[in-house]
């Protein structure tokens, strides 16, 4: 089958405004999008700039938007797309566009960083003796979390980030803290959940449920956002009513 794929192109050193390319190659149902840009790099435009690393949904690096929608390339078929004449491939919303699908990621990963990730290893003052278990229950508490591969889809797909003109923490951060702050071997929740009440923090989060619609590893995030914000007001505010959420 022909499939017509639009493409936004951005070139620093020849734009100075973005613009989209149309190509149209053959292809079969059930190729990935990422398939299809890189038949378009390998036999039509070798200019063509976008990441991919492990072509599998593991490493999030091929995120971009798909008709609107923030995916992973390596993800999506063409026949998820079967209903569009042409397929739209953006670079991701609210990132800074270096070239092509490529995005500056130094903006997400300040945000990452501002929840202080590397805080357990900077206040362990005292030397482990023996490995820390967990029971299955404690573990589960944090599973979506740790399957988060931090490819930016929910920051891109986040309305609060929008409205918040890029100063909201996003979703990704607040979920990487929720890691930390339910994790039954650390010591610093408390900590933690003052660091999420920050401005522009955890309580940003409308509960819009893009994050989770968009979530590539079906990461139940808004869920977990919403039990990160019921711990802050039960452990931080006990005299306040939990309300919606
Ligand atoms: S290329 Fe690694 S997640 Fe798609």
């Amino acid at each position: 089958m022909k499939v017509t794929l639009k493409i936004h192109r951005f070139n620093p050193e020849t734009d100075t405004e973005p613009h989209y390319d149309t190509f149209t190659i053959e292809a079969n149902p059930n190729d990935r999008i990422l398939d299809c840009l890189n038949k378009v790099r390998w036999e039509l435009d070798s200019s063509l700039a976008y990441r991919m690393s492990c072509a599998h949904g593991i490493c999030g690096s091929d995120a971009v938007s798909i008709n609107g929608t923030p995916a992973l390339a390596c993800q999506k078929l063409i026949k998820d797309y079967s209903s569009s004449q042409t397929i739209l491939i953006e670079p991701l919303k609210f990132f800074p566009n270096v070239k092509d699908l490529i995005v500056d990621l130094q903006p997400f990963f300040k945000r990452i960083k501002s929840i202080q990730p590397e805080r357990p290893a900077q206040t362990s003052t005292v030397p482990l003796e023996k490995e820390r278990l967990q029971t299955p229950e404690e573990r589960a508490r944090i599973d979506d979390a740790v399957k988060c591969i931090l490819c930016g889809c929910c920051v891109a797909a986040c309305p609060v980030i929008l409205e918040q003109e890029q100063r909201f923490i996003g979703p990704a951060a607040i979920l990487r803290a929720q890691k930390y702050i339910f994790d039954s071997r650390a010591s610093d929740s408390v900590e933690r959940m003052h660091v999420l009440e920050k401005p522009y923090g955890i309580w940003g989060c409308k509960s819009y449920y893009m994050c989770t619609l968009v979530c590539p590893k079906n990461i139940k995030v808004t869920e977990q956002i919403i039990k990160t914000k019921k711990k802050i007001i039960h452990e931080l505010h006990p005299s306040k009513q939990v309300g919606e959420l």
